[in-house]
């Protein structure tokens, strides 16, 4: 039997063994691929049973799937286990913790020694076994700790239940071989591997069916897709033609039904031609790419370990502008990298004043236990850090507010969402380049694609009416 069957047996047990209206809660922190993963936690959730709550109250499990990218996910989540202490007491409430900081030895001792009501730790290789870690804390009432810090397979057939039904998330690879310096994701996620061309192609077609309009590709290093298989030889089946991350563009483009397709993260030093071909080609495919920086200055990347220099960023930024047409470019930032000078600063700021970026995630750097940054002497104070974030966000802001004057008075091609989170009477969808608009509409307008004229701008989002010939 395979694990996932294994696992569906858990499912059943765990349903039979519960009352009726058992619910539960969930908390994600981080990434895309955190939000996909707890996707399929409730998946299974819900297959033994359980209904979502947001009351936490009311709940008998609570479920946490952490990130520890930076610092303040662990107060986040102290804090939360500090307020979860009285309803552990009063109703035995079952508190679960799962994800990238679970591989954290430093974190799970904490927790054993300052939360030791907590039920079950779970890691990021060991997320399919959720259902059988349960039943085992139900039925012997113990605490239970898995962990694994060898590479996890990549499973298929886990349940998922989706938090959208227009946008679906479709990891295509796990892991992360590049160790940039300041980045604990390697160490928390292992090494990469890619999905099968066939699982993924049949999941997009499946999403299809059920009427999901836009598909995003996830992984670390998305564009990296088999790259490791074809290097090292590690087996795998080509499918529709599918036997790298361009390919793989192309392959779901095809699928009927599918209107929108993203992906996130590319790694600039793996941005190959093929790629940038299928940017331009696959009409699919929308014209904004994340292309993360980090750092404008050639010596700092270097530290980084991110290897490309300013120049090689710039020249692909240019290449990627001339062969796509209409391309917008969103982006990551750190500032105060261990050593990083001012003079070294403003060669971020001056990257971001050239490309113009359509939008910019700004970090502060964050120490990360077992990663060369942390050991590195030259730490930039903190003081030093705001004042450069500061800076940045001004720059990053200002542009943002002239680039959106650009939108007024154009026609935009928008997937309605549904409606606007402030205002029910209004509806919410976003453009190519990925920025909302907000509109007047009829509510059956959601989950289809509709022209916008754009008419005024607000900073995060642009406002827009519908245009008469949709
Ligand atoms: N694999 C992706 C994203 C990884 S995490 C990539 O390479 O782009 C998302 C972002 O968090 C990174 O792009 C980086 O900008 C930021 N980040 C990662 N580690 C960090 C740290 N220690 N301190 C501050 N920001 C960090
Ligand atoms: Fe972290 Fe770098 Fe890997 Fe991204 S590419 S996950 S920043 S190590
Ligand atoms: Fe965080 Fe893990 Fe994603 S550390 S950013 S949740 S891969």
């Amino acid at each position: 039997m395979n694990e996932i069957e294994e696992q569906r047996k858990y499912m059943q047990k765990v349903k039979e063994l519960n009352n009726k209206n058992m619910k539960y809660t969930i908390l994600t922190m981080g990434c895309q691929l955190n939000e996909n993963d707890s996707e399929k936690l409730c998946g299974m959730l819900e297959e033994m049973g359980y209904e979502r709550t947001e009351n936490q109250k009311e709940a008998d499990i609570a479920l946490f799937n952490t990130c520890c990218v930076r610092e303040n996910a662990e107060d986040r989540l102290f804090g939360k286990l500090g307020e979860l202490k009285k309803l552990k007491e009063e109703k035995g409430i079952i508190i679960a913790i799962g994800g990238c900081m679970m591989q954290e030895k430093h974190i799970t001792d904490k927790i054993k020694e300052s939360y030791p009501f907590v039920d079950i730790i779970f890691g990021t290789h060991t997320l399919q076994r959720f259902p059988e870690d349960l039943y085992k804390v139900l039925t012997e009432k113990k605490k239970l700790e898995d962990i694994l810090d060898i590479d996890g397979m990549v499973y298929e057939g886990l349940p998922i239940k989706r938090d959208s039904k227009i946008k679906a998330s479709v990891t295509i690879m796990n892991g992360c071989n590049n160790f940039c310096s300041y980045c604990i994701v390697p160490y928390v996620r292992g090494r990469e591997r890619s999905r099968q061309p066939r699982a993924i192609i049949e999941e997009v077609r499946e999403l299809a069916k059920q009427g999901y309009k836009e598909i995003t590709l996830l992984g670390q290093n998305v564009n990296s897709y088999l790259r490791v298989e074809r290097e090292k030889q590690i087996p795998f089946e080509e499918y529709e033609g599918v036997h790298s991350f361009a390919t793989l563009l192309q392959a779901i483009n095809k699928i009927d039904g599918i209107e929108r397709i993203r992906f996130v993260s590319p790694h600039p030093k793996d941005f190959t031609d093929d790629v940038i071909k299928q940017i331009a080609n696959c009409d699919k495919v929308c014209k904004l790419v994340h292309l993360p920086l980090q750092s404008g200055n050639t010596k700092v990347l270097k530290e980084m370990n991110r290897k490309y220099t300013k120049e090689q960023y710039l020249n692909l930024v240019e290449k990627m502008k001339e062969r796509i047409p209409n391309l917008t470019l969103s982006t990551d930032i750190i500032v105060g990298f261990p050593g990083e000078t001012d003079e070294e600063f403003e060669d971020t700021l001056d990257v971001v004043e050239k490309v113009k970026f359509e939008q910019v995630y700004m970090f502060i750097y964050s120490r990360r236990v077992g990663t060369p940054g942390d050991k590195m002497e030259n730490q930039v104070p903190d003081e030093i850090k705001h004042k450069r974030f500061n800076r940045l966000k001004e720059l990053v802001e200002s542009q943002i507010e002239e680039n959106n004057q650009k939108y007024i008075g154009t026609i935009q091609k928008v997937l309605v969402e549904g409606e606007s989170k402030n205002n029910k009477e209004l509806l919410t969808g976003r453009t190519d380049s990925n920025k909302v608009v907000i509109f007047e509409g009829d509510k059956s307008l959601i989950g289809q694609m509709i022209d916008l004229k754009i008419t005024s701008e607000h900073m995060w989002y642009l406002k827009g009416s519908i245009v008469e010939n949709n």
